[in-house]
């Protein structure tokens, strides 16, 4: 599925630092900020130094919102997984293109057969030129711009100038697929953000321990979404 671009910025809420004992309720409370999708953060222990959720927890909480899921694999052997993540109702699936290349091309074909999209992350130091061999089938681009593994790091600036507009140039000039953003995204960084021309952001330590996690999701949108339309013009 060859997800168009969105006329905004979009705003994924990470439930990776919130409350886990009330998941289901943390996921209400993000959409009931304005938050246009959640995404969820599987971790391995192996590709990154941390273990968070399975399929079956995506699966449960899925029935708990209507909004889109964002799964983001950060194991490695995707290729194991990728089935249950799509039956689990996840609509976009990234993948790290860090991981041994035999688990990337048919867990990427297996996620648009099943019609979702299909997303490759790159790590801070990873170049964008890893991507090429998978160019047509993609929907996603994730930028990370901290190390994988841990929520509520700080945001890195310089790899989100050099790859955010870099990435969104790679891609189809037309917008047909989108580049994500994911750590330390907040309103404090919105603006470079928008500028690299992303779709959207993720968010987890920013609106999780925010006082008013409404007005920060206003607030991501509306800077991010201001920049965007100034590289857009
Ligand atoms: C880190 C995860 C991120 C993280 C975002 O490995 O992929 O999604 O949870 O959290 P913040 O916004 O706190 O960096
Ligand atoms: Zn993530």
């Amino acid at each position: 599925m060859s997800s168009r671009r969105s006329a905004g910025v979009l705003v994924a809420a990470s439930v990776l630092d919130s409350d886990l004992a009330d998941l289901g309720d943390e996921i209400r409370r993000a959409e009931a900020a304005g938050a246009d999708r959640i995404h969820v953060d599987i971790m391995d222990g192996h590709f990154v130094p941390n273990i968070t959720f399975g399929w079956k927890t995506v699966e449960a909480i899925r029935r708990v919102t209507a909004l889109p899921f964002d799964a983001h694999l950060m194991i490695d052997e995707p290729g194991r997984w990728t089935q249950m993540f799509i039956d689990a109702g996840c609509d976009s699936i990234t993948l790290h293109v860090e991981v041994a290349a035999a688990q990337l091309r048919p867990s990427l074909e297996l996620i648009r057969g099943a019609g979702r999209s299909a997303g490759l992350s790159v790590k801070p130091a990873t170049s964008l030129t890893e991507l090429d061999p998978y160019r047509d089938l993609l929907d996603v681009i994730l930028v990370m711009t901290v190390e994988p593994g841990f929520g509520g790091q700080s945001f890195m600036t310089g790899v989100a100038e050099a790859k955010l507009g870099a990435a969104r140039a790679w891609l189809d000039p037309a917008g047909a697929c989108e580049v994500q953003v994911d750590g330390g995204g907040r309103s404090a960084n919105a603006e470079v953000i928008g500028r690299g021309g992303t779709d959207v952001i993720v968010a987890g330590s920013a609106l999780y321990r925010a006082g008013d996690m409404a007005a920060e999701v206003a607030a991501i949108r509306s800077i991010a979404g201001a920049a965007r339309a100034g590289t857009l013009r």
